[in-house]
């Protein structure tokens, strides 16, 4: 049987969290080598994994003979040297969101990984809670008719709480923007499709968090128009005073179409609410139980909890792509799109004005 030998590079809160439960899922697949910059870390992490080869330099990792494939869990500013290290090794490659600091560096990843016929795929790891596959499924087959309004709501509270690099622009280049919006431009690319142009603001409540420098945004907001004439309105904040955080704080979408509207809500992961045209009110439905889990994976969709369990998935599609020879869903043209919608919204705060969304073709 074919296997799938992983690395994983930066082994902090969510390597740890997501991708090694998710990796236990694939039998084909074993974690033979870990790599974090910070010794301690990576010593807990070897430990936890039980492999042999740990380092924290990325490139005598990514580099092994023993590697066919990586994760890349670090920091924003660094995804792109270390995937294109490991494409230039011939490596599959999985890379965490946003998957580069910009555009040039995200359209250098993607055209590698194609140029090297390696498996690429972002992280977006929201496209597989079961609501929003079972959306996606509903607006594609049609049952909401022409989509007129896309929007979406992500609204924590983390206060003056510190985000470590994350308040860092040299290290994460956007703050709310690249951390929560980038999934749900995703959302709004999967459900409604590209954007033709965009118009975004931003706001910076609190210059030090954990009295250190936050030189980046806590709220962002923005109006999109997209190119099959649907509207579409995101806002992100994690100034949200009451609102909590992780799963069980707002991340809301909607989509209404001439026939009907849909509703998503994480905290509901399980449920969709639904209205159909000529009715008043919105029905609560359940997810049918084919979407409940990804397709051929091996998660019982019983265990766990259903606000944590489908973050696994995304390790399942990686290792299925690799193994049956394929294109992973989402690979890096998604991700490419994705900062490309960020990198027209950058401009149009700088310029105050709508800017134009490059079509990458990802
Ligand atoms: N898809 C999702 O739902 C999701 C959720 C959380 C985080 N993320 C993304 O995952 C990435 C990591 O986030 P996190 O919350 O795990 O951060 P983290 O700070 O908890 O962990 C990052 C780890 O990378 C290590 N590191 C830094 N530079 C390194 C280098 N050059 N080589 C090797 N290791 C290095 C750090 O020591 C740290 O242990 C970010 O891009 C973030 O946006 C995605």
């Amino acid at each position: 049987m074919p296997k799938a030998n992983v690395a994983i590079v930066g082994c902090g809160g969510i390597a740890l969290a997501n991708h090694l439960p998710g990796l236990g899922l694939c039998p084909e697949a074993k974690v033979v080598a870990v790599c974090d910059s910070d010794p301690a870390v990576l010593e807990r992490a070897r430990q936890q994994v039980g492999c042999n080869i740990a380092s924290t330099d990325f490139k005598e990792v990514v580099t092994r003979d023993e590697v066919t494939a990586v994760i890349i869990a670090t920091p924003n500013f660094t995804h792109a040297p270390i995937a294109l290290a490991a494409i230039a090794a011939g490596k599959h490659v999985l890379c965490e969101k946003p998957i580069a600091m910009d555009v040039t560096e995200a359209r250098m990843m993607y055209d590698a990984a194609r140029k090297a016929k390696v498996r690429h795929m972002t992280a977006f790891t929201y496209r597989f809670v079961p609501a929003m596959r079972y959306m996606a499924h509903l607006v594609k087959t049609g049952d909401i008719g022409q989509p007129y309004h896309f929007r979406s709501c992500r609204l924590q509270d983390w206060g003056t709480r510190g985000l470590g690099w994350r308040q860092v622009k040299k290290l994460a280049a956007t703050g709310e923007l690249g951390d929560m919006l980038s999934h749900r431009i995703d959302y709004a690319h999967l459900l409604v499709g590209q954007f033709s142009r965009v118009i975004a603001s931003q706001r910076r409540f609190h210059d030090q968090r954990d009295g250190k420098v936050s030189d980046l945004e806590d709220w962002i907001g923005m109006l999109g128009d997209f190119e099959n004439g649907a509207s579409g309105v995101l806002e992100s904040s994690k100034v949200a005073t009451g609102r909590g955080e992780g799963g069980k704080s707002q991340d809301y979408c909607e989509v209404n179409g001439s026939e009907g509207t849909l509703v998503y809500q994480l905290e509901r992961p399980l449920e969709l609410q639904i209205g159909k045209r000529g009715r008043a009110g919105l029905e609560t439905v359940a997810v049918p139980n084919e979407f409940l889990v990804w397709p051929g994976s091996k998660r019982d969709p019983k265990a766990g909890d259903p606000l944590v369990v489908f973050r696994y998935d995304q390790d399942v599609e990686f290792i299925q792509a690799i193994l049956e020879q394929r294109d992973c869903v989402p690979g890096f043209g998604e991700g490419l799109q994705v900062q490309a919608v960020m990198e027209a919204m950058l401009e149009s705060m700088e310029k105050e004005k709508w800017v134009k969304v490059e079509r990458t073709d990802g």
